[in-house]
């Protein structure tokens, strides 16, 4: 059971210490996690936008990762009526927009990154537009699998890398500290890495390390366009939104083929997306390594900080089911930490309710 003392134990633990990698300054290792909010009128973030980011930032997380960020590409997700719109990060406007929230992120003394996304033939298979075309790493027929698309072709691979590019560029410009790039929970870069979508055969396909090829080239685009001083994040996860069971990588070995070609593009942080932060990603490995997370493992394998996420402070699912198993949450947090298998954690619902929820659950260095 959390205990108060508990919760004394992880305002006195390291997640208070400040974090430097890199270009990357964080007064503490408390991040929000990305959410889509799906709020910006014509892409463009709003002053509601801008004060809705500074009230976390203001609450003491350290780190801002942004809502997901459509990339410039025709067929990068269903782009909604005007009220509604998942912001974007291309035009003038768009870039001052985000340029506000930097600012007021940056007034409170946190940092923030923008996610940048690009949804594949995910979203789009869940309720299709006649008008967009679902597309991904290989042709899929509807009933083949459990999604269909239309495979991307080489052209259309280079065309996404520079408008993730692109896109990071004027993140640069907006003044953020950084990216995240999206490459989880089943959109477009987890196709690629995904061997059940992924069924090319020209290099971009076939192996765990060419399944990584295409999301490496996309970091190595924005490394390029960005140059060495800008954080460069890559979010991952095994399960997808539609397939909790599903898995990039059934063992340490399989992992490390994945991640390295990342590793070696210039990624600088790696975000492991888990649903509950204390299960072991791999248990069947012997002794204390049975236990190690996700994050865990991505920390050990390619030697680079990871962020870690999931049900953090909740004592229910994402449907809303109680955890079996939530009980010493904040002593496995401080645990885990000791033990450094992260190096900052990533907060979501808990930080969407309530945007004070570090103070409001008692966590805080007074
Ligand atoms: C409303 C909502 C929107 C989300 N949108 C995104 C997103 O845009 N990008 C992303 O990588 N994850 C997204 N997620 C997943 C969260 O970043 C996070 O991994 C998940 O909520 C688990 O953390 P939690 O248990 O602390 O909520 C979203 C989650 C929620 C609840």
């Amino acid at each position: 059971m959390t205990e108060n003392s508990d919760i004394d134990q992880l305002s006195r633990s390291g997640l208070f210490t400040p974090f430097t990698h890199g270009s990357l300054r964080l007064r503490n290792r408390f991040a929000m996690a990305p959410m889509t909010r799906v709020k910006s009128p014509g892409g463009t973030p709003t002053a509601e936008g801008a004060a809705y980011y500074r009230a976390r930032a203001a609450a003491e997380v350290g780190l801002i990762i942004t809502e997901g960020i459509y990339i410039d590409h025709p067929e990068v997700g269903r782009d909604t009526d005007q009220e509604t719109s998942v912001p974007r990060l291309s035009g003038e406007a768009r870039v001052a927009g985000w340029r506000t929230v930097v600012d007021a992120v940056h007034a409170e003394g946190s940092a923030i990154l923008a996610q940048i996304w690009h949804t594949g033939a995910h979203g789009l298979t869940m309720e299709p537009t006649p008008d967009m075309t679902a597309v991904g790493p290989s042709t899929i027929a509807p009933g083949e699998g459990s999604w269909a698309m239309r495979g991307l072709t080489l052209d259309e691979l280079g065309d996404i890398t520079r408008a993730y590019a692109d896109a990071a560029r004027n993140a640069q410009l907006a003044g953020f500290d950084g990216v995240e790039i999206h490459g989880a929970h089943g959109y477009l870069l987890d196709q690629f890495l995904w061997h059940r979508v992924n069924r090319r055969t020209d290099g971009y396909g076939g192996s765990l390390g060419a399944n990584a090829r295409f999301p490496a080239e996309v970091v190595a685009a924005v490394r390029a366009a960005t140059g060495p001083d800008f954080t460069i994040g890559f979010r991952f996860s095994q399960w997808k939104a539609e397939d909790y069971t599903a898995t990039l990588a059934r063992n340490p070995g399989e992992l490390a083929e994945l991640l390295t070609p990342l590793v070696d593009a210039g990624v600088d942080i790696m975000h492991a997306s888990t649903r509950r932060f204390w299960t072991p990603a791999f248990p069947d490995q012997p002794g204390e390594d049975g236990g190690r997370g996700l994050a865990g493992w991505t920390k050990k394998l390619t030697g680079l900080p990871t962020v870690t996420v999931g049900s953090v402070g909740l004592a229910t699912t994402m449907q809303g089911d109680p955890h079996p198993d939530s009980d010493d949450w904040a002593d496995e947090l401080r645990r885990r930490f000791d033990r450094e298998e992260f190096d900052v954690v990533a907060l979501g619902r808990t930080v969407l309710t309530d945007p004070a929820w570090l103070r409001t659950a008692g966590i805080t260095t007074g």
